[in-house]
C-alpha cells in the first residue's frame, strides 16, 4: 500500500521504528536531556538553500571520491553505533555487507555486537579481500590492556583508521535510559569487550557503562599513546570547535569527525552542520574533516560538502534499515541518500564531488553561512 512506500529516510525512520519495542526504539532515536541538539543536527539544514545551475551537461555526473585512499560511490560512510543485534538480530554483519554492496566505508562500534573480524569478513561478499574500508571506534578506556587489544584485532582484520571517541568521558544524560531502566538484553554480545551483555550491566549498570570510560582522559594521555603502538591512522571523533581541531593538528592526528555524538553526549552543542566551517579553516587543509549528525537527505550530504566536508556519516539511518528489514533495509537507506545526493548534483550542475563549493548554497535565515 502507498503508506508503505519507504521513499526517504523520514520513511525509514517511521518504518524501522514502528518494528521496534518502545525501549529500544527510545535508545536508539533519542538525544540527551533537552532532546534540543539532536533535533537541531537536522533542522539546522533547512537554513542552507541550494542554489540550482540550468543548462549544463549533467549526463556524466560522477558522485564517487576517495576516503582512507580508496574510492567509495558518494560521499558516505556508515558511523560506529552500537548494539545493533537489538535492531535486527544479523546487526552490524547485514550493515557491512549493505555497505560492501553500495560500496561505501563503515565504523565498527567497540560496542558492536559482532566481532570486528566477523564484520569485515562479512563484508567480502565472495572475494578475498573486504571491498571497503573499516575503522575501529575506540573509546578512551581505563582498561589500556583491553584497548591495546581491540586495536590488535582491528588491524589484523584489516582496519584502516582508529575513531577515538573524544567526546565521552561520561556519558550524556538519556532520561529515556533511566526512565526504561535500559539495558541491552542478555543474548547479544559485546565481543570487543570480551563481555557478554550481562557481565558488562553487572559491572557497570549503576554507572550505565561509564566502567569502561577514562574521565582522565587528555591529548597527551592518548594520542602520543596510540600512535607508538599502531600505524593505522587517527581519527579524532567528536569534535565541535576550531580549538579542537588544532589540537588534533598539532598531535598529528589523520583527520577529525565534526560530530556531537548524535545528540546523545552534552545537549544544547550546536547543530554540527554549523560548526563544519569554522572546523574547515581550522584545519586549513592540514587533516581531513569529516562529519556526522542529522544527515537524513543527499541534500544534506551536498551542504556538508559545500560547506567544505570531505565526506558524511549516518548512524541512525543505518538503524532504522536494520530495524525495517535487516540487510535489504540498510541497502534501501543507503540507495536512498545515493540516488538522491546523485540527483542533487545533477540540478545544481555540478559533475563531480569537487565542482561542489559554497558557490552552490544560498541561506534563507540570518544565522546561516
Ligand atoms: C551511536 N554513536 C556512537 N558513537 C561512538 O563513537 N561509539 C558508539 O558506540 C556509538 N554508539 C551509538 C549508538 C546509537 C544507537 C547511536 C544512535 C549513535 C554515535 C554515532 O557514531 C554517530 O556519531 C551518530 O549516530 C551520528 O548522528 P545520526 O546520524 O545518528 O544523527
Amino acid at each position: 500500500s502507498p503508506q508503505q512506500m519507504i521513499l526517504s529516510i523520514p520513511d525509514l525512520k517511521d518504518a524501522g521504528s514502528a518494528k521496534l519495542t518502545e525501549v529500544i526504539k527510545n535508545f536508539y532515536n533519542d538525544g540527551s536531556t533537552n532532546q534540543i541538539t539532536v533535533h537541531e543536527n537536522t533542522t539546522a539544514y533547512d537554513k542552507y538553500r541550494l542554489r540550482a545551475r540550468v543548462l549544463r551537461d549533467v549526463s556524466k555526473v560522477n558522485p564517487s571520491t576517495a576516503v582512507f585512499g580508496q574510492n567509495i560511490d558518494f560521499p558516505l560512510c556508515v558511523s560506529p553505533a552500537g548494539l545493533q543485534a537489538m535492531a535486527h538480530e544479523d546487526g552490524e554483519l547485514a550493515t557491512s555487507r549493505a555497505c560492501a554492496k553500495r560500496n561505501i566505508h563503515m565504523g565498527v562500534s567497540s560496542f558492536a555486537n559482532y566481532s570486528v573480524e566477523d564484520i569485515v569478513e562479512a563484508a567480502k561478499l565472495g572475494t578475498a579481500t573486504a571491498p571497503i574500508a573499516h575503522v575501529m571506534q575506540l573509546y578512551t578506556m581505563k582498561d589500556r590492556k583491553m584497548q591495546e587489544r581491540i586495536i590488535r584485532r582491528a588491524e589484523k582484520a584489516g582496519c584502516r583508521a582508529i575513531f577515538l571517541t573524544a567526546d565521552s568521558p561520561v556519558l550524556g544524560v538519556r532520561y529515556n535510559e533511566y526512565r526504561n531502566d535500559f539495558r541491552a538484553p542478555e543474548n547479544v554480545k559485546l565481543p570487543m569487550l570480551e563481555r557478554s551483555t550481562m557481565e558488562v550491566r553487572s559491572k557497570t549498570h549503576d554507572s550505565n557503562f561509564t566502567g569502561f570510560s577514562e574521565d582522565a582522559h587528555s591529548w597527551t594521555h592518548e594520542i602520543p599513546y596510540l600512535r607508538a603502538i599502531t600505524r593505522m591512522e587517527i581519527w579524532i571523533k567528536g569534535v565541535v570547535t576550531a580549538e579542537d581541531v588544532v589540537l588534533a593538528r598539532e598531535f598529528g592526528c589523520d583527520g577529525v569527525i565534526v560530530s556531537n555524538h548524535g545528540g546523545r553526549q552534552l545537549d544544547q552543542t550546536p547543530a554540527t552542520i554549523d560548526v563544519l566551517q569554522e572546523c574547515v579553516e581550522a584545519a586549513a587543509g592540514k587533516i581531513r574533516v569529516h562529519i556526522d549528525g542529522g544527515i537524513r537527505s543527499g541534500a544534506d550530504i551536498f551542504k556538508a560538502l559545500a560547506l567544505g566536508a570531505e565526506c558524511c556519516w549516518v548512524g541512525r539511518p543505518a538503524i532504522w534499515g536494520l530495524a525495517y528489514d535487516g540487510e535489504a533495509g540498510v541497502t534501501k537507506g543507503l540507495d536512498i541518500l545515493y540516488e538522491e545526493f546523485r540527483r542533487c548534483m545533477q540540478l545544481t550542475g555540478c559533475n563531480s564531488v569537487s565542482d561542489i563549493s559554497k558557490a552552490s548554497l544560498g541561506v534563507v535565515r540570518s544565522d546561516g553561512p
